[in-house]
């Protein structure tokens, strides 16, 4: 099997580039990353040696770079992480989220459609898994409601709209062309390689270093985490087990007001910096809330968890501590990523080769 993974030097494609390349030996793996400011080679430092691995450096805005690439690779399967994913980043620059999320998208439809169509074995054994957020159904506001695959699109920021309209794309190249697709929808996830814009590793840096941490509005928005090795977990099921043009929701049950999880990393935060109880939750400053805040997220998995047999392996506590930990112990990491340091470094090494 010759894969394909975009985004594998982001937070969620890298623990799905982990899983697959040391899971998976007799697997090709190439990671196909831009190295935006969210792309870091660090969080692949551990496998980038083993003989199954190759990154390549490369935009999925480029059409051409992608054709050449799938006639080269003669590739097996697709998993598409590769996006910008930043909401608060998206009402500020909502078309770089267009070029690369939906335009993006659409270059990798192609490129695989058409190098796949004129391949000896045409679309037989291959694999298009583009990997999507619940933030396409918009937002929940009876508390009884959980959103299901049939849940009706109704994204509220340019993010959500932008991933909405790329899942729209993959679906109709499903439809139209018979191209083999698969789709999956998560919940927000934490864990290691975060970017610390988002708000646990925002929150965990700020802490640390003792800075405002800012909630937005009255900090009562609700979000479904889980811990990001369990969405690797999760995409590999879809990618092996998944049904042909189906879509899978991912999540952990794990409802949390942003306010209550503050200030469960303030306690956690401040046993672990031997700090006086309470010394962080000082810190804690509402701020203008995000414009357009949708609401409440929570994900039915019980399709995933029925079909496929997956489920989540950690609770939100011990995941939250593992996280908490590993960022205290990857200091390096975040100094780097808080200076800009590990964009000059790894992308010098790269586009120098
Ligand atoms: P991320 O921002 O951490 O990583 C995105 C990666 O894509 C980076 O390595 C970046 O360099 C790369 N990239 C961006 N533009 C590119 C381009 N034009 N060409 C090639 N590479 C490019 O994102 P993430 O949080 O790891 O999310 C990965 C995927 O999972 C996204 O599609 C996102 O919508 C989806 N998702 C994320 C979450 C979450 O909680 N983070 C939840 C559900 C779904
Ligand atoms: O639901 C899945 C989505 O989760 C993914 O598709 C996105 O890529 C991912 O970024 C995430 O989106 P959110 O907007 O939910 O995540 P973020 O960490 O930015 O914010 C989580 C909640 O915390 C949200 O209600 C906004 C709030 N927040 C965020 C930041 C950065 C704050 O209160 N203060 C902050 O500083």
């Amino acid at each position: 099997m010759k894969l394909l993974i975009t985004g594998g030097a982001g937070f969620i494609g890298s623990h799905v580039v982990r899983l697959f390349v040391t899971k998976y030996p007799e697997y090709q793996i190439y990671n196909l990353d831009a190295l935006t400011y969210a792309g870091n080679l660090a969080n692949l430092s551990d496998i980038e040696h083993l003989p199954n691995y190759t990154f390549i450096k490369g935009d999925i805005t480029d059409a051409k770079f992608l054709e050449d690439m799938f006639a080269e690779l003669e590739l097996d399967g697709v998993i598409h992480l590769a996006a910008e994913s930043h909401v608060d980043r998206s009402i500020t620059d909502p078309m770089s989220f267009v070029m690369t999320n939906v335009v993006g998208t659409v270059n990798l439809l192609n490129a695989a459609k058409n190098s796949w169509a004129s391949s000896a074995s045409g679309f037989e054994g291959k694999r298009f898994y583009h990997v999507s957020t619940d933030e396409v159904f918009g937002s929940l506001h009876n508390p009884e409601d959980f959103f299901t695959e049939e849940t009706a699109y109704d994204p509220q920021s340019p993010y959500s709209a932008s991933k909405a309209a790329s899942d729209h794309f993959v679906r109709a190249y499903g439809n139209t062309y018979k191209l083999p697709v698969v789709l999956s929808n998560c919940s927000n996830n934490y864990g290691p390689n975060h970017f610390p814009e988002k708000l646990i590793p925002l929150m965990i840096h700020n802490i640390q270093t003792s800075k405002p941490l800012p909630v937005y509005g009255k900090g009562e928005n609700v979000r479904d985490w889980l811990f990001v090795v369990d969405h690797a977990r999760a995409i590999d099921a879809v990618f092996h087990k998944g049904k042909e043009g189906e879509t899978y929701n991912i999540g952990g049950f794990n409802e949390w007001k942003n306010i209550d999880i503050v200030n469960l990393l303030c306690q956690i935060m401040d046993r672990k910096l031997g700090r006086p109880e309470g010394t962080s939750a000082q810190l804690i400053t509402y701020v203008t809330d995000r414009a357009g805040h949708d609401l409440r997220y929570a994900i039915d998995a019980h399709k995933i968890m029925n079909e496929l047999g997956w489920e989540p392996s950690l609770q939100f506590e011990e995941g939250l501590e593992k996280t908490v930990d590993w960022f205290l112990s990857n200091q390096t990491w975040l100094d780097n990523v808080t200076s800009g340091a590990y964009q000059s470094y790894y992308q010098g090494m790269y586009t120098n080769r």
